[in-house]
């Protein structure tokens, strides 16, 4: 099977080139961007006649759609950026996958979501988005309901890896520079690892299943909220994630304005996964333990991409 993975560059797609390693299907990871000596075909999602020339040249059977604008806080600053990655973008993968018959996992976000009820949310709740990031990714899984393409839409959130900037590699870096560091704990979310998700992608794309895929705008078929289980603060995330990679720092629980998060995230933002345990007989890891494993890693192995 040829698999074009879109966004190959940013932390989903770097966990996917490591666990897709040695696998049978043929991988296209594609990006704006090249990071290190990985290889990498230029795509920009938002120039659909380049998709369309690269799925048909490349005979592709299966998109993982993880090109996105980076986090909140770049969404925030640039709508207009946000809006052309995240909708326009995803909307091109969506029509030429209609057009040409390619089923689409895309990676969506809990934040579809603004965590007002505080309670786990399930995929079949009225979504709210928060901020110009959910607003243009909710934007983006409209696009691809309404193509009609197979598709699998997985919200997920918090992610940490040991690629790219995300909260465990942002925490490594300040423990260089200060002793000390104050972090939120009034936003509650469950961290997740990227090899959570990549590995329930793999088990995918090995079962060769698309039946429980989603076809049309009219059910919830084919939206799956997963991450792993558990709950924490930020401050519970960094203060596990200290004591397990040993960094020289002092972790402070405050509230988000004493912060230095310019990122502003919903008080509560965790995702009810009873569907896709029960669709997939899945059981998910502890975030804790995904987190041990994870730091081991980066103990063990230069991870590659700084962005
Ligand atoms: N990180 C999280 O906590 C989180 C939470 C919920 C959902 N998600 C979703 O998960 C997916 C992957 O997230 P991630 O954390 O791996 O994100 P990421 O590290 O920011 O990776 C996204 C990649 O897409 C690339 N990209 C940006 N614009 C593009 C374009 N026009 N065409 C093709 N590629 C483009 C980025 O390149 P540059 O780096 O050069 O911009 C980056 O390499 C995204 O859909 C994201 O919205 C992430």
């Amino acid at each position: 099977m040829n698999i074009l993975v879109t966004g190959a560059n940013g932390q989903i797609g770097m966990t996917l080139r490591k666990l897709s390693e040695g696998e049978k299907d043929h991988y296209i990871f594609s990006d704006i961007s090249q990071v290190g000596n990985y290889d990498t075909l230029y795509l920009d999602v938002t120039n659909a006649d380049a998709l369309s020339i690269v799925c048909e040249s490349e005979m592709v059977d299966l998109i993982i759609n993880c090109a996105s604008t980076p986090d909140v806080a770049a969404a925030e600053d640039d709508h207009v950026m946000a809006d052309l990655v995240n909708r326009e973008g995803t909307a091109n993968v969506a029509k030429i996958a209609a057009r040409c018959n390619i089923p689409v996992i895309h990676i969506s976000t809990g934040y579809v979501f603004n965590g007002e009820s505080c309670t786990p949310a399930r995929e079949d709740l009225s979504p709210a988005p928060w901020g110009v990031f959910g607003v243009t990714k909710f934007a983006g899984e409209v696009a691809i309901r309404a193509s009609k393409c197979r598709y699998m839409i997985l919200r997920t959130g918090w992610l940490f890896s040991p690629y790219g900037r995300n909260p465990l590699t942002d925490l490594i870096k300040f423990s260089s520079m200060h002793r000390s560091v104050k972090v939120p704990y009034d936003r509650v979310g469950t961290p997740t690892s990227t090899f959570t998700l990549c590995r329930f992608i793999l088990d995918v794309i090995h079962s060769g299943d698309l039946s429980l895929f989603g076809q049309a705008d009219r059910d919830f078929t084919g939206i799956y909220n997963i991450s792993d289980e558990g709950v924490g603060s930020w401050y519970d995330f960094c203060h596990s994630a200290i004591a397990l990679y040993g960094l020289p720092v002092e972790v402070v629980p405050g509230l988000w304005e004493e912060s230095h998060l310019k990122e502003r995230s919903p008080l509560y933002s965790v995702l009810d996964k009873s569907k896709i345990k029960k669709d997939f007989s899945l059981t998910l890891p502890h975030w804790r333990d995904s987190l041990a494993e994870c730091v081991k890693l980066m103990k063990n192995e230069d991870p590659g991409k700084e962005h």
